[in-house]
């Protein structure tokens, strides 16, 4: 009764949790396995970002228990956001639920496993069922920081803070997640220093709204908020070769944090910007506090700092009362900026935010159509993005082996662009020069170059591997 399926939906920081749980589990004597056919415990770490995300994972829970009919040896699990938001209530669809975790109480669930099982065995149970764990608790988002040391990842997320202040007004986060907590700077850098001895050569640093980190807790010190002074102090750690984070606030992206790209090699020539919407009318209603033009600018701020900048977004299409015209400037937003990649969601509505309670609701059908006009506007600059590396030489850290194709490795420009390339498994971890070849809208295709001295400085040649 020891083998543990952890099933997670929803963001990178849903992901990041769940490993920490797992690796929790480990150290309890649980053993971690990746299916739910072979497991005897169940974890659903759950999403409720969108109606879609609840939807699918009680599907799956009610899947999971009808399965379990009368075999008493099977435990199930809710964790995460949906725990949160639906709380106790979970129980009148799911009333065979074995455990409810909220999103401040992660690291309770071995505790939690331990006694639902003690309870099994002992056929008369002292612990009362199922268990649900939802209060609020203080320095939790202290207790995220478990890495598996055997795994040797190239790149790793790091939790920073958990919560949001923000009020969106169509976000649950805030109700999800609770309030920003930030988590001190010295015990981020050295969870980074050890993860980078054990291999690790980029973070990802992770939080609702990252430029928020540590605002209660420090003050800004000349004209650095306390979000670019941890950057600094990672950017200093040798053998990190990269830096990324998600998701930043474009309020937060002040002087300082532009300056940082041009400053910090290490972070690269990347960002991701939640925009939402392109009509400062929808920007308005959606309680964002920044108009088109300060996100615009913002964006030719850090391309004047580093001109090879790359973006990607949130967008949500069809929020309450967004006209035709409103999406135009939304499209027109997107081409201005021609972003690499972007998040475009239906917006859905969250019992409870503010935009729930709007009547002017918009059909699904338009939102499906404004969906799709603006996937396909994306596809275009990606594709014409990736054409214009094509010719060039781009440093790739080379992230493992790619998912097709025999001794292929898969890394990321400093733009964040994929690249798949031959080479041997010692590339991996290492910055690699590669020539581009190919495009396509997701994908980049290359050689390895490699660098010589000449008597201007180095050049790159290529090599031929076939
Ligand atoms: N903290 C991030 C985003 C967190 S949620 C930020 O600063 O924007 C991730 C994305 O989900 C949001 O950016 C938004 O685009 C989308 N989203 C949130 N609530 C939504 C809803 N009710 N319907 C559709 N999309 C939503
Ligand atoms: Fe949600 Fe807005 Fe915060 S999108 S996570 S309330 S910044």
């Amino acid at each position: 009764m020891n083998r543990v399926y952890i099933k997670t939906y929803g963001c990178q920081m849903n992901e990041r949790d769940s490993e920490a749980v797992a690796g929790m589990l480990n150290d309890r004597g649980y053993v971690i396995v990746n299916s739910e056919e072979i497991a005897d415990i169940v974890l659903l770490n759950t999403c409720s970002i969108r109606d879609q995300s609840e939807q699918k994972a009680i599907g799956k829970a009610g899947q999971l228990l009808k399965h379990k009919g009368n075999k008493s040896q099977f435990l199930l699990g809710i964790l995460g956001c949906m725990a949160q938001n639906r709380g106790q209530a979970l129980l009148d669809s799911l009333p065979d639920l074995d455990l409810i975790v909220g999103t401040q109480k992660f690291h309770h669930t071995p505790d939690h496993l331990d006694a639902l099982i003690s309870s099994l065995d002992q056929k008369v149970s002292d612990v009362p069922l199922p268990i649900v764990d939802l209060d609020e608790e203080p320095d939790s988002q202290n207790t995220i920081r478990h890495h598996d040391p055997t795994n040797g990842r190239v790149s790793t997320f790091v939790s920073i803070m958990q919560g949001c202040d923000m009020n969106c007004s169509f976000c649950i986060v805030p109700k999800t997640r609770g309030a920003e907590r930030s988590r001190p700077m010295e015990q981020i850098v050295d969870e980074i220093h050890s993860i980078v001895d054990n291999g690790t050569r980029e973070v990802t640093l992770l939080g609702q709204i990252v430029t928020s980190y540590g605002k209660r807790e420090y003050p800004t010190l000349r004209g650095k908020t306390p979000f670019v002074q941890l950057l600094e102090k990672i950017h200093e750690i040798q053998g990190l070769h990269r830096i990324r984070f998600t998701s930043p606030h474009p309020l937060g992206f002040r002087k300082d944090l532009i300056t940082a790209f041009h400053e910090m090699p290490k972070l690269g020539e990347y960002a991701h910007l939640p925009v939402q919407s392109g009509s400062n009318q929808m920007l308005k209603a959606m309680n964002r506090p920044y108009s088109r033009e300060r996100y615009l600018k913002l964006i030719d701020s850090l391309r004047a700092v580093s001109p090879n900048m790359h973006f990607s977004t949130d967008i949500i299409v069809g929020f309450p009362g967004e006209t035709e015209d409103d999406f135009r400037q939304t499209k027109s937003l997107f081409k201005r900026v021609g972003f690499d990649m972007a998040f475009i969601f239906k917006y859905s509505e969250r019992t409870g935010t503010m935009a729930a309670e709007k009547s002017d609701q918009v059909s699904r059908e338009i939102k499906d159509s404004r969906n799709q006009e603006l996937l396909r506007i994306l596809e275009g600059h990606s594709l014409q993005r990736n054409r214009s590396l094509v010719g060039s030489i781009q440093e790739i850290l080379v992230e493992g082996p790619a998912r097709k194709g025999e001794g292929m490795l898969m890394g990321r420009t400093r733009g964040y662009r994929k690249v798949v390339f031959p080479g041997p498994p010692s590339m991996i971890g290492e910055l690699i020069n590669i020539h581009i070849k190919e495009a396509t809208v997701t994908v980049l295709k290359g050689v390895p170059a490699v660098s010589h001295s000449t008597a201007q400085g180095t050049a790159s040649t290529l090599v031929n591997l076939t």
